[in-house]
Parts: C-alpha cells; structure tokens; sequence
C-alpha cells in the first residue's frame, strides 16, 4: 500500500548547502588573509633591499677637502636588479641642492630625522615607483649638513610577483572550497545514513509484523522511534481488537439465527393450520436472509481487513479448489447437480489462502444456487500465460443482459436472483480478493451460452 507523503524539502539538501555556503565564506577568508599577509611580506622584504641599497649609497658619502663627494658602489645598485629587471632612479641632495642623480624625483618631504627611512610610493616617468629617502649629517668645515638620499625602483617586478602571489592565494581558496565542500557532501550524506537505515528496516518488514523498533538509533532520531514504537502499539491492539470483533460478530449473529431457524422448522412440522405454516416459512427464508446477509457483511468486513496487510503465502489452488468442491459436494447433491473437477496438479498462487478460499467458496456457491435442478457445474484449475486460473462453469443460463461490471458492486443482485436468497456481496469479495493478489476476476457467458463462466485470475508465482 502506497500513500503520498507531504514532502517540505530535503535534510541533507539544506545541510549540504549550509555546509557549502560555509565553506565558501571560509574560502574567501582564506583567500584574502593569505594574499593580504603574502603581500604584506614581499613588500616588506623589497622596502628592506631598497633600504639597504639607500644605506650603502649614503655610506659612500664623504666629506674629502671640504667638499662632498659620493662614490656609489657597484654593489648598492645592482642588489636591486637582482630582484627584478626594473628601473632604478637614485638622487643625492646636500643641504638641498643636488649632488647627483635625478633631479626630478618624487621624494616627499623628509621627516628631517637621521636614520629614520621614509618609505612612499609614486609616479614617475608613467611608472609607478617606490621610494626610500634616508638622511644624514655630515661635518663640512665644522659645520653640519645634511644630505639625503633617495633610492627608487619601478613596480613592474613587483606587480608581477603580486599577480603570481594573487593566482597561488586563489588556487589555494579553491582547493579548500574543493576539499571542503567533499567534506561537506560526505558528512551530510552520512548524517542521514542512520534515518535511511531505520526506513529500510521497517520497509523490509513483513506486513504483519508489528514488533517495536529496537535497533540503536542517533539520540536525535529517539524521541521519532519513540513515537514509532507507540503507534504500532496502539495499531497492534486496534487490529488485534478488530480481529476479535468480528470473529465474536459472526459467532453471535450466526448461532442464535440457526437457533431460531431450527426452532421455525420443528413448528414448521408442528403446525397444520396453512395460514401458520406460509408465516413461518416467511419466517425462515427472513432468518436465512438474515444469516445469509450477516455471514456475507462479516466475510466482506473480514476481506477487506485481510487485504490491507496481505500474507504472501504459498498456496496450492488445486488442493484449495478441491477442497471447496468437496465440501460443497452434498449442497449440490440436493439439486442433483454434478460437480466435475479438472484441475492441473500444483497449481500455486502466492497470497492470502483464508482470501482465496472466501473468493472461490462464492464463486461454486453462485454456480449451485443459480444452476436448474439436475444440471452440471465444471470447476477447472490451470495454469497458462504467466497465470493461474481457477474457472467455474455452470449452466445457470448466464447473465443475459446484465451489466457484469455492476453486478461485483457492493449489494447488486441480479433479476435472475429475485427467488433466491442472497446479499449481493460474493462477486464483489471475489474481485477485491483477486485485485488483492494483483489478479482479475473475468465474468462472461459460457462458450455454449447455457450458462455463467466466471474465472478468478492469479499471477503465477
Ligand atoms: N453463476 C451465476 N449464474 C447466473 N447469475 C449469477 C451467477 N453468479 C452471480 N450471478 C448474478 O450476479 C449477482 C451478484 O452475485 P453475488 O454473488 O455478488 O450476489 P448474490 O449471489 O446475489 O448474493 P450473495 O452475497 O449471497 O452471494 C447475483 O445476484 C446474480 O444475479
Ligand atoms: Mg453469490
């Protein structure tokens, strides 16, 4: 039995997504520290080797008969060019005015503090630059002056280096979200492998077993199994007390009405007077009618309590069919009508054995009660096209005009049914009982047109 679920989204759809968006923000993060604290080393380290070249340069400024004269080492300017091939630009100034160098070169105003370097970036030359300016004092004929120097160096190295820097800090980012979101889908597939577990335990279950959930489950699923557990519960007594119910009907209702039909019959034999006797036969067809209609109501109550947890038993219909004849055998030996059984051996179905034996019982009653006096009833158990049939054929004089399809309705008799007792409710049992087990009930005429031929269908297991 399939029902449909109300379904408001996914666990692991919202918890992979959570996880996702976490681990991209986390990516980003990581992404802009890095590249953020990469930047910040090269820069330092590139400040420190143009510091370092400003400082040899204005190592070698001396002060030689007065005057002020500067002898840049070789070293001081190529320990740049050894970073990068960008261009180098320097410019010595004494109390001012230039010594050597570039005239034009943005230096900004010195904090006119010795020994403390000025760091800045600029443009020159449509370049983008950055400079050092270091200060020192110098004693020209005993008086202090003060001469400054200025190193710079184009960025393109520089910007080169950030850009590699900038691919390695994404690259990075990437593989964390890479790794991360694996991370993510693993553990929001796994944190439902418990609940997944569970629903394929109860589905495995056989539709009758009823038995509390006992397997360990996650706390967070406790309080799910919990209330599980008490529903079967409940369900277990509510069909158990069903059950119960309408075994105890049946006794009920049936025994008295045979009591009190077996006391109408000795009156019956008692009383001569025509007018008593006609009451009390009225008076036994109602209690047959009566009992005949209870049984029936009982029988489809019972049906469609068995239908809703089907067994799946291995049944073996010719057995089954012959037993049902048998049984019926002395009913249709008071019509004096002839039951012929041809059946097939082993013919097996998988169902509800009490079912199919409801469903046939009324099929061979319907073939009885309907046939003429000294008629034949042919009961045929047989297998073919993936099917097992058992078929039942009287001479009854069939269905006429009748609609079959309404007649397996609830409570639908025939015109042919207006002398005989009956509820309506044996075709409607055979073909619940049939659509039960994924078969048919077939109703039509005989082949020979004298009577009904009326097949209930099976797929073979
Ligand atoms: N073998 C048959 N031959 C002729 N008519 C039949 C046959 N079987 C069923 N019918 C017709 O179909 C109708 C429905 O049959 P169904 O078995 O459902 O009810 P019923 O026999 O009237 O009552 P009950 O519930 O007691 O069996 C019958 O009333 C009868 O008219
Ligand atoms: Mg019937």
């Amino acid at each position: 039995m399939s029902g449909t679920v109300n379904v408001s989204g996914s666990i692991r759809r919202r918890l992979l997504l959570q996880l996702v968006g976490s681990a991209a923000l986390l990516a980003a993060l990581l992404f802009f520290a890095v590249l953020g604290f990469v930047r910040n080393v090269a820069e330092e380290s590139h400040d420190r080797i143009l510091l370092a070249s400003a400082s040899s340069i204005l190592d070698s400024v001396s002060v030689q008969s007065g005057e002020i004269t500067a002898d840049i080492p070789y070293a001081a300017l190529s320990m740049l060019g050894n970073v990068s091939d960008d261009r180098v630009f320097y410019r010595i100034t004494t109390a001012g005015r230039l010594l050597t160098g570039y005239a034009d070169l943005p230096v900004g105003r010195s904090t006119g503090q010795v020994a403390q370097p000025l760091f800045q970036t600029a443009e020159y030359k449509q370049e983008s630059i950055r400079v050092v300016t270091l200060s020192r004092r110098l004693a020209v004929s005993g008086a202090p002056v003060l001469v400054q120097v200025s190193v710079a160096q184009t960025r393109t190295g520089q910007d080169v280096q950030l850009s590699q820097l900038f691919r390695s800090a994404l690259y990075l980012g990437v593989a964390f979200f890479l790794l991360a979101s694996a991370l993510a889908y693993w553990s929001a597939q796994s944190s439902i492998t418990p609940l997944r577990a569970l629903t394929a335990a109860i589905s495995r279950r056989g539709p009758k077993d009823l038995r509390p959930v006992t397997r360990p489950v996650p706390s967070e699923m406790a309080p799910l199994v919990a209330s599980l557990n008490t529903f079967i519960s409940r369900l277990q007594t509510s069909l158990s007390r069903s059950e119960d119910f309408i075994a105890e009907a049946a006794h009920r209702v049936r025994t008295p009405l045979a009591t009190v039909r077996t006391q109408a019959e000795v009156m019956l034999m008692r009383v001569d007077k025509e007018a008593n006797r006609v009451g009390l036969r009225e008076m036994i067809r109602a209690i047959d009618e009566s009992s005949r209609a209870a049984g029936q109501l009982l029988d489809h109550a019972m049906v469609s309590f068995r239908t809703d947890s089907l067994e799946q038993d291995d049944i073996n219909l010719t057995d089954l069919a012959r037993e049902l004849a048998d049984r019926l055998q002395p009913v249709a030996e008071m019509k004096e009508i002839t039951l012929h059984f041809a059946a097939e051996t082993d013919v097996r179905a998988c169902g509800d054995g009490i079912l199919i034996q409801n469903a046939v019982r009324n099929i061979l009653d319907n073939a009885i009660k309907y046939s003429p006096q000294d008629s034949q009833v042919w009961i045929r158990v047989e297998t073919g096209d993936g099917l097992a049939r058992i078929t039942v054929e009287d001479q009854a004089g069939g269905f006429g005009k009748e609609d079959t399809e309404a007649l397996t309705q609830r409570f639908v008799r025939g015109a042919n049914a207006r002398d005989t007792i009956g509820s309506g409710l044996g075709l409607t049992i055979a073909r619940e009982v049939a659509e039960a087990h994924a078969g048919q009930l077939l109703i039509k005429n005989s082949e020979t047109g004298a009577g009904a031929c009326v097949t209930l269908c099976f797929p073979a297991p």
